[in-house]
């Protein structure tokens, strides 16, 4: 297990290019596997997580070659797909697992997922229900509810699933399951979840009827291959924007970075804390838009984040926490039950790793609480192979006041390969 020491920082100073968005790298091999012919990509991101969609879809017979951020996908279309030897294994990839569920659910053959401990605890009900309900035949560890889960695709028919929750893996698998159903097939959310599934289908020709948090397909549509540029991931930008925003004399400029509206809800908080930061160079490729971002340091505010605001900014609470705790006053963050399913009992975590070194922040029922400013101490810190706390508390040692030690940061892998390597190269004392 490796350990990483982080030092306190002045500042961050610099320009760094975030590696490609986890979500549409997924999506770009998976709907690149369903198409017939060739696909690429550029900008994947090589983390864990889309690395594990890679084998599996290799091991359901698609070619798939993969250099760095280059990837070449030659696939004869879903009905090309063979049922697999082996098991498929999704690593600690929750996107993985839902959305290759309703892939598999009308493939014509057997299959079983699985994955590490951490997907072995999250809920899978969520897609396994609605599968079932159009058809579909899966198996799984208490009633479907964990990994692993066997599926022996079958015939399947459109619904109308009106879901609790504002996800878009669940609303992703049950899309994908509806591309191979007979009839219509459609998801309302209760607000609306990342939309990278619908653009990137549309990217590749799909017909797609959307209103509000609504989204419906026709089943038997095919998908045609074509090349994906894959932006920056707002949520590993997310990481440099809180430590710039909250160290004085910082000036950070991350290129590249995915503004899709369905992701931005953290610029929104940085507006509400009154950071001082600027987009530029917006562009728009495969419809998703990107642009740079210009972060500097400044003083913070406290706010609520809440409701709607959730769904858009799920993954970079986290941070938000952190950054929080450098803020003046309270910052409440609620309607976040979400948070309790990801790869760790996220308020669980945060919480526990922040009180260590020294933050005023306490768990509620669907979130938290946080007061600043507090001087921060530097601590022994564990990501629970969590990867988004490893980042996060990295981020919490640079306002600390001496060095702080992150157990098991190998856990960054699964989305940011090099991310302490980039995070050293911002600051002004390296
Ligand atoms: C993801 C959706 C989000 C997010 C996850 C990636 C996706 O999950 O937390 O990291 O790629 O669809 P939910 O939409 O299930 O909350």
């Amino acid at each position: 297990m490796a350990v990483e020491e982080i030092y306190p920082a002045e500042a961050l100073k610099g320009k760094r290019v975030v590696p490609g968005d986890k979500s549409i790298s997924h999506r770009a091999v998976m709907f690149g596997s369903l198409a017939e012919g060739k696909t690429t990509v550029q900008g994947f991101l090589p983390g864990e997580d889309c690395l594990s969609t890679i084998d599996i879809f290799r091991k359901l017979g698609v070619s798939i070659e993969q250099n760095e951020d280059t990837v070449t996908i030659e696939s004869r279309g879903t009905r090309g797909l063979q049922e697999p030897a082996e098991i498929l294994d999704v690593g600690n990839s929750g996107t993985t697992a839902r959305l290759v569920a309703g892939i598999l659910a009308g493939c014509p053959f057997h299959s079983v997922l699985t994955g590490d401990a951490s997907i072995a605890r999250r809920p899978m009900t969520r897609v396994t229900d609605p599968l079932t309900k159009m058809g579909a035949s899966i198996r799984g560890r208490k009633n479907c509810k964990y990994t692993p889960l066997s599926i022996q695709g079958q015939h399947t028919v459109g619904i109308h699933w009106i879901s609790e929750i504002a996800s878009a893996q669940v609303k992703s698998s049950i899309l994908l399951c509806g591309l191979q159903s007979e009839g219509v097939t459609e998801v309302t959310e209760p607000f609306r979840s990342r939309d990278h599934t619908e653009r990137m289908l549309e990217a590749f020709g799909v017909r797609l009827y959307r209103d509000e948090n609504s989204v419906s397909l026709k089943g038997g549509q095919s998908l045609s291959a074509r090349h994906v540029n894959v932006p920056g991931d707002i949520s590993s930008a997310a990481f440099f924007l809180a430590a710039a925003a909250m160290l004085q004399g910082s000036e950070v400029t991350l290129e590249n970075v995915g503004i899709n509206p369905t992701r931005t809800g953290i610029l929104d908080v940085l507006t509400a804390m009154e950071a001082d930061f600027e987009i530029i160079n917006e562009r728009t490729d495969c419809g998703e838009p990107a642009a740079d971002i210009v972060i500097r340091g400044s003083e913070l505010q406290g706010t609520t984040i809440d409701g709607a605001l959730i769904p858009r900014l799920i993954d970079e609470i986290p941070v938000l926490a952190v950054l929080a705790t450098q803020a003046n006053g309270r910052t409440v963050i609620q309607d976040a039950e979400e948070l309790k399913v990801k790869e760790t009992n996220r308020i669980d975590t945060v919480v526990q790793e922040l009180k260590k070194f020294g933050a005023s922040i306490e768990a509620t029922k669907d979130g938290m609480i946080i007061d600043g400013p507090t001087p921060l101490t530097g601590a022994d810190t564990k990501t629970y192979g969590d990867h988004r706390i490893g980042m996060a508390m990295a981020v919490a040692s640079l306002a600390a006041d001496g060095p702080s030690r992150i157990h098991e940061s190998e856990a960054a892998a699964v989305s940011y390969p090099l991310f302490f390597e980039d995070l050293t190269s911002l600051r002004t004392d390296s």
